[in-house]
């Protein structure tokens, strides 16, 4: 079922993906909707009345820690109960069917490693990593941590591993994504508002050096404006469509070269 997309859609998104040598995705909070994870700016995207930007930011770490640790340990409680959806999973699949593949997200919350995406770059980190303030140590871990938790070795305060609001993004994670959407010859541009930078820049990057830009999305965002093709609808329906076709198309191409 695609829900309201049109097929005639789908099969076009499909075309220029199963054409494509090289394809990226670049995600962001929309694709874990359907997994129970409030997005950032949607309903229900405040905490206590605290946006995002208030509480995600060294400022209000170095003012406040106890609140920006109320702040990802209550995300990690609820992260701690959440699965991979079927649009997580239609992603993964997308990277078995032949052509490069690159998934960008500024998903914190490790569903697409989950659903077993390999080639990932996590450009704003991983809400399981926690990071020593004094002697940089980092570790994973799943576990429920304190009020204020320190670091077993030095003695400082932890934070969470994640990149903040005017921080710059993980060391090669950038270059890394720069260089996968600009070789991409199609970019998937899956449940993002597209307007947070660097990130949502992307996009246009990707444009820019020629890629066909499809955006998925319950409604059309900045983005839309340099896609190809935009698919209106929840990810979680269309990716699994999307996908079954991508797949059907690569067993034609596959019989046409194995029957010339
Ligand atoms: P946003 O919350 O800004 O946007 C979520 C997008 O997903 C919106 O465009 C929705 O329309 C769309 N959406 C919601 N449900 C959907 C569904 N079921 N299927 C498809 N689309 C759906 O999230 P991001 O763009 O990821 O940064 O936000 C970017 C960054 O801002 C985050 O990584 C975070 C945040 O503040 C940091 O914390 C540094």
């Amino acid at each position: 079922m695609s829900g309201v997309v049109d097929p005639s859609l789908l099969d076009g998104a499909a075309r220029l993906l199963a054409a494509a040598r090289s394809v990226a995705a670049l995600t962001g909070a929309g694709v874990s909707d359907e997994s129970g994870v409030p997005t950032f700016r949607g309903a229900g995207g405040y905490w206590k009345n605290h946006r995002a930007e208030d509480v995600a930011t060294p400022t209000a770490f170095r003012r406040d820690p106890a609140l920006v640790w109320e702040f990802y340990n209550y995300r990690r409680d609820l992260l701690a109960g959440v699965e991979p959806n079927a649009g997580h999973r239609a992603l993964a699949e997308l990277e078995s069917l032949g052509a490069r593949f690159t998934l960008v997200t500024q998903n914190v919350d490790g569903l697409h490693a989950r659903a077993g995406s390999a080639r990932l770059l996590e450009l704003h980190g991983n809400i399981w990593v926690v990071r020593c303030t004094g002697c940089r140590g980092e570790h994973t871990s799943r576990e429920a941590l304190g009020a204020l938790p320190r670091c077993t070795a030095c003695g400082a305060l932890l934070r969470p591993g994640v990149v903040w609001f005017g921080e710059p993004l993980p060391p090669g994670v950038w270059e890394q994504a720069e260089r996968a959407v600009a070789e991409s010859d199609c970019l998937l541009v899956v449940g993002t508002s597209a307007v947070v930078q660097p990130a949502a820049s992307l996009a246009w990057r990707a444009a820019q050096a020629g890629s066909r830009v499809i955006e998925i999305n319950t409604e059309p965002t900045p983005a839309r404006d340099i896609a190809a093709l935009g698919l209106y609808g929840q990810a979680g329906v269309i990716l699994p469509d999307l996908v079954g076709r991508v797949r059907a198309l690569r067993v034609q191409q596959g019989t046409q070269e194995t029957t010339s």
